[in-house]
């Protein structure tokens, strides 16, 4: 038997240096697909998040600094999650369209220091709302709960004019009621915000993987599951119907959430419609990068950059991370 194998197909070849596997690589990850997630809240200190390592609660002014070193490792998207103070809970939210409130603030104050970034808010009743829930919730007489759809549209059509006229670019909802991307397309129109862009969050699953956020929020709801609204884990061409109405309403980007468990809902919407595409590395994906790497068994820099080009090859044309700032840093050395 002879040593050599009679073998002119080698798909080694194409990998035999670092220069050729440049030459070959399918996907690369930039800065720019980056959009970095950060908390908020009306305090003057900067708190870590315990179920978050790496993560705060910002103060404004902390806020605008941490925007900056995002800025400088090459971060140009941000999106702003507030933490409410208990006393400002009502059943309706309210709050969640004051022009003074805190993300109206923090959009103004970020916007004034970083014009060039891209401000992105999320739309949801959840962090102002006293029930912890996105929409708003009736109680029926048999104890259930109830999320009230329509009226809870109108709330949220509120909201994005209040984020609107703060200056955010792109107003995101992630509350999953029905109908309210075509409802919110047509409040910003009629009141001159035509250049205001809507992310929807169209395949948001009912996730175990958001703990970590509720936590760092205290938004988890009070009584009850997401489960009439987010999307079932079991469910793929739910996304697609989700999707299709979403393009309809005028959604000028489409999201899936969670991303690393749901890359065949990225695969599918990629495949079947064409606008750009966001998937949500969300905070238990995060964390439990994080918390393998903390005792050194896995490297947390290789796992996370190998998780996003994951998500990115599935067809995400951007992905929120937390490890945004730290990855673009990295990919701009
Ligand atoms: C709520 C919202 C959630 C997240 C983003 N917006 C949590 C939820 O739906 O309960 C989760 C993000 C994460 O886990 O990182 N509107």
């Amino acid at each position: 038997m002879s040593e050599k194998l009679n073998l002119p197909l080698r798909p080694r070849r194409n990998r035999k240096s670092e220069s050729v596997r440049g030459l070959v690589r399918e996907t690369v990850l930039t800065p720019a697909d980056l959009i970095y997630p950060l908390f908020l809240h009306d305090e003057p200190q900067n708190d870590p998040i315990a179920s978050m390592p790496g993560c705060h609660r910002w103060s404004l002014e902390g806020l605008v600094g941490e925007v900056g070193e995002a800025w400088n490792a090459g971060v140009r998207a941000v999106v702003f999650f507030p933490k409410i103070a208990d006393f400002l809970k009502t059943p309706r939210g309210e709050e969640c369209h004051n022009p003074d409130g805190l993300i109206p603030r923090a959009v103004r104050a970020v916007k004034s220091a970083y014009p060039g970034i891209t401000v992105i808010t999320d739309i949801a009743l959840d962090p102002y709302n006293s029930d912890g829930h996105d929409g708003v919730v009736e109680r029926m007489p048999d104890g259930d709960l109830k999320i009230l759809n329509d009226e809870t549209v109108a709330i949220l059509c509120r909201q994005a004019l209040c984020h609107a006229e703060a200056g955010a670019d792109i107003v995101s909802p992630s509350d999953m009621m029905d109908g309210r991307v075509g409802e919110i397309r047509a409040a910003l129109d009629e009141a001159g915000y035509e250049e205001v862009s809507i992310l929807s969050y169209t395949a948001k699953y009912a996730s175990a993987y958001y703990g970590p956020f509720r936590g760092a929020l205290d938004s988890a709801p009070k009584a009850g599951d997401k489960k009439t609204y987010q999307m079932d884990p079991t469910n793929r061409r739910e996304a697609l119907r989700e999707a299709e109405l979403d393009v309809a309403e005028g959604a000028d980007m489409i999201m899936v959430k969670p991303a690393g468990p749901y890359l065949d809902i990225i695969r599918t919407l990629r495949d079947a419609f064409d606008l750009p595409i966001a998937a949500y590395q969300v905070s238990g994906e995060y964390l439990m990068i994080k918390s393998a790497a903390k005792d050194g068994w896995i490297d947390e820099e290789k796992v996370a950059m190998e998780s996003l080009i994951g998500i990115k090859r599935a067809g995400a044309d951007m992905i929120l991370t937390y490890f945004a700032k730290d990855i673009a840093g990295k990919l701009s050395k």
